[in-house]
């Protein structure tokens, strides 16, 4: 990779880089190292490339947990696409997935008094810091979440809603 891959360098290749990692927890470092990485080398804020550190070493839990089941055997694949200043990544598990949209919200107070389950924060604070978030299954490939962070606010997807994405691998 060249030393500066943002400006007036050619296009990057999509995906940038694949991981496929056992649904092993040990390997939740080489997921975030992985994203730190690379989030480091397009020159994205520090602030952006903790949001990716958090938003990726989540994702991939959930994706042995909730996914995989904690089945060793079952992959899962991280795919890092670039584009127009923005970083969008891709966190694949055989399970059937989840809608998004359904997800209660957790209350903090209810929390912190012990009135409700320690867990479920993992997505919440994701939908909290990542420019978008969204969950795609397909009946064949598994469940697939994909978390874009811009660079910058107003880049990417030209700062609003991002477009259908037809190309992502
Ligand atoms: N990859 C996934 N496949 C299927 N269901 C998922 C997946 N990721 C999340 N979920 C569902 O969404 C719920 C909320 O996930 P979230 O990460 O917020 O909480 P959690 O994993 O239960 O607890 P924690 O706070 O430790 O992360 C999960 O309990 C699970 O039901
Ligand atoms: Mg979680």
């Amino acid at each position: 990779m060249p030393s500066s891959p943002v400006g007036d360098h050619p296009p990057l290749p999509s995906p940038l880089v694949l991981l496929r990692l056992p649904s092993d927890f040990r390997f939740e470092r080489v997921a975030v190292d992985t994203v730190t990485s690379l989030a480091r080398q397009l020159r994205f804020p520090h602030e952006k490339v903790e949001i990716l550190r958090t938003a990726v070493g989540e994702a991939y839990l959930n994706a042995i947990e909730h996914g995989n089941r904690r089945d060793a055997a079952s992959e899962v694949e991280i795919s890092f696409v670039v584009e127009d200043g923005q970083l969008t990544v891709l966190v694949r598990d055989g399970g059937h997935g989840f809608d998004l949209q359904r997800l209660p919200s957790p209350c903090l107070e209810e929390k912190l008094a012990g009135h409700s389950p320690a867990r479920g924060w993992g997505l919440f604070l994701m939908r909290a810091l990542v420019d978008d978030l969204r969950v795609d299954h397909s009946a064949t490939g598994g469940n697939r979440l994909i978390i874009v962070v811009r660079r910058q606010a107003g880049e990417g997807a030209m700062g609003g809603a991002p477009p259908a994405r037809p190309g992502l691998p």
